[in-house]
C-alpha cells in the first residue's frame, strides 16, 4: 500500500468543492434558518459572518495545515507532528463516531420522504402531515432507511478518494445549487412571500449580540463548517501542495454561508405565504414544508425535489464523516480501503441502531448532538489553534499558509494572529460560558 502515491483531489475547484460539501448539509439547511429567524434575522447574520471569520475560519486553516503537511488520517496526522497530542486526533474519531451515531438516522428521513413523494402517497394519504411523520417514526422505517444512507455513503467512499468522494461532490454540488436558486425564484412568487423576508432579514441588534446568541451563533459555525474533528484534517491530506489554503477556505466559508442564507430565503417565504407558524428542527422540514408544497401546484414535483436537495447536502457531508473513520482504520491498522470502509460501515449501522432503538431508554440524538457541538468540537478546534501556533516549529503556520513564501503573507500574518490569541481565547470564554 505504501507503495503508491497518497490520492489527492484534482484541482482547486475539487478541494473547495469537497470541502463545501462536507460543510453544507443539515446545519446550513434546518438549523441555520430557524436560528436565524430567532435571534435577530439579519443581525444575526451579522454574527454569525463574525464567527465565521474569527472562529471558523482560523481553526479550519490550523486543521488544513495539519492535513495537508502530514498527509495522514486525523489520528496519523497529530501523531507525526508531535507525539504529544496524538490525542486530538483520537478526539475527532471520537466526534466522527458519535454523529455518526444520529446523523444517517436524520439524513434517511429525507430518503422516505423523497420516495413518498415519489410514489405519490405523501399527499394522496388522509392522515395529517403530523400524524404521518408520528408514525413513520413510530416504525421501523426509520432505522432501515438511515441504514440505506449509511450504505449510500459506503458505495461513494469505498470507490475511492478520487473515483468516490471528488467525482460525487462534483455532480452533488452544482445540483444542490441549482436546486436551491430554482427553488429560492419559485417562493418569491408566492402571495404574501414578503412577510417571510421580514421574519428572516428584519435586523434585530438587540438580540442578535446577547452573550448567548454569540454563543449560538459560534457553535453553529463549527457544525457548519464541520471543524474540531480532524473532518478538515483528512481531506486537506488530499489536497495538492500548491493549494492556497486561506483562499479554500474562505470560499468554503462563503458557500457554506450563501447556502444557509439561500435556505431561509427558501423556508420562511413559504412558510409565511401558506399562513403558517415557523417551527424549529424536524418539524420545519417534514410537516409543514409538505403542507405548504401540498397547496402548489405540482405538489409531489416540488417536494421531490425539496428532498432531493436535503438528500445531497447530507450524502456530502455523511461521506466526510465516513472518510474521517475510513482513512483512519485502513492507514492505521494497515488494511485496504475497502475494508476500512467496511468497519466504518458496521461500526454506523449498530450505533444508528442503538440511538434508535433508545438502548437502556436513553436519549442518543440529544446527547450525541450536544456533546458534539458544545464540547468536542470547540475543544478540538481550541486544541488545534493552541498546538500549531504555541507548539510547533516556530514558521510551521506561515510556511503552510503561504506555501514556502510562494503567497503573499499579510492575510496570513493577520490570521496568525488571530489563531494565536483571539480564537483560542475566545473559544475557552465560550466553552465555560456554556458550562458554567
Ligand atoms: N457540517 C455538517 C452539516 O452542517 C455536519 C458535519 C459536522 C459534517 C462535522 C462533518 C463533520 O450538516
Amino acid at each position: 500500500m505504501s507503495e503508491q502515491p497518497r490520492a489527492s483531489f484534482g484541482g482547486k475547484l475539487s478541494a473547495i468543492l469537497v470541502a463545501a460539501g462536507s460543510a453544507i448539509g443539515l446545519g446550513a439547511l434546518w438549523r441555520f434558518p430557524y436560528i436565524a429567524g430567532k435571534h435577530g434575522g439579519a443581525a444575526f447574520l451579522l454574527v454569525f459572518l463574525l464567527s465565521i471569520l474569527v472562529v471558523g475560519i482560523p481553526a479550519m486553516l490550523a486543521e488544513f495545515a495539519v492535513g495537508r503537511t502530514t498527509r495522514k488520517n486525523a489520528v496519523g496526522a497529530f501523531r507525526s507532528l508531535s507525539k504529544r497530542w496524538s490525542w486530538l486526533g483520537y478526539s475527532g474519531i471520537l466526534g466522527a463516531l458519535l454523529i455518526s451515531g444520529y446523523y444517517y438516522l436524520i439524513a434517511g428521513w429525507s430518503l422516505e420522504y423523497f420516495v413518498n413523494s415519489m410514489s405519490g402517497a405523501l399527499y394522496s394519504s388522509s392522515a395529517s402531515f403530523k400524524d404521518q411523520f408520528d408514525t413513520f417514526q413510530g416504525s421501523w422505517r426509520p432505522l432501515v432507511y438511515g441504514v440505506v444512507f449509511i450504505l449510500m455513503t459506503h458505495f461513494i467512499v469505498s470507490r475511492g478518494v478520487e473515483k468516490g468522494i471528488e467525482k460525487a461532490s462534483k455532480i452533488m454540488m452544482p445540483m444542490l445549487f441549482v436546486i436551491l436558486i430554482v427553488m429560492a425564484v419559485r417562493v418569491a412568487f408566492m402571495p404574501g412571500a414578503a412577510e417571510g423576508y421580514r421574519f428572516f432579514l428584519s435586523c434585530d441588534f438587540a438580540e442578535a449580540f446577547k452573550a448567548e446568541t454569540i454563543m449560538v451563533a459560534i457553535g453553529q459555525a463549527f457544525f457548519s463548517l464541520s471543524v474540531g474533528m480532524g473532518c478538515m484534517v483528512t481531506y486537506a491530506s488530499y489536497f495538492k501542495d500548491d493549494n492556497n489554503l486561506m483562499t479554500t477556505s474562505m470560499n468554503v466559508s462563503l458557500l457554506t454561508l450563501l447556502v444557509s442564507v439561500l435556505a431561509g430565503l427558501v423556508i420562511f417565504p413559504a412558510v409565511f405565504s401558506a399562513g403558517l407558524e415557523p417551527t424549529e428542527g424536524p418539524s420545519l422540514v417534514f410537516v409543514t414544508l409538505p403542507e405548504i408544497f401540498n397547496g402548489m401546484p405540482f405538489a409531489s414535483l416540488w417536494s421531490l425535489i425539496f428532498f432531493l436537495l436535503v438528500i445531497l447536502a447530507s450524502l456530502t457531508s455523511t461521506i466526510s464523516f465516513h472518510e474521517v473513520l475510513t482513512a483512519y482504520f485502513a492507514e492505521e491498522f494497515k488494511v485496504t480501503r475497502k475494508t476500512g470502509a467496511t468497519i466504518t460501515t458496521i461500526i454506523s449501522i449498530v450505533l444508528s441502531a442503538i440511538t434508535f432503538g433508545k438502548l437502556f431508554g436513553v436519549d442518543y440524538f440529544g446527547i450525541f448532538d450536544y456533546v458534539t457541538a458544545n464540547a468536542l468540537m470547540p475543544l478540538g478546534a481550541m486544541f488545534t489553534c493552541v498546538m500549531v501556533m504555541w507548539f510547533m516549529k516556530k514558521d510551521f503556520m506561515k510556511n503552510e499558509l503561504t506555501n514556502y513564501g510562494m503567497l503573499k503573507s499579510r492575510t496570513a500574518t493577520f490570521i496568525m494572529f488571530m489563531l494565536r490569541y483571539i480564537t483560542p481565547l475566545l473559544i475557552f470564554y465560550i466553552f465555560l460560558k456554556n458550562f458554567l
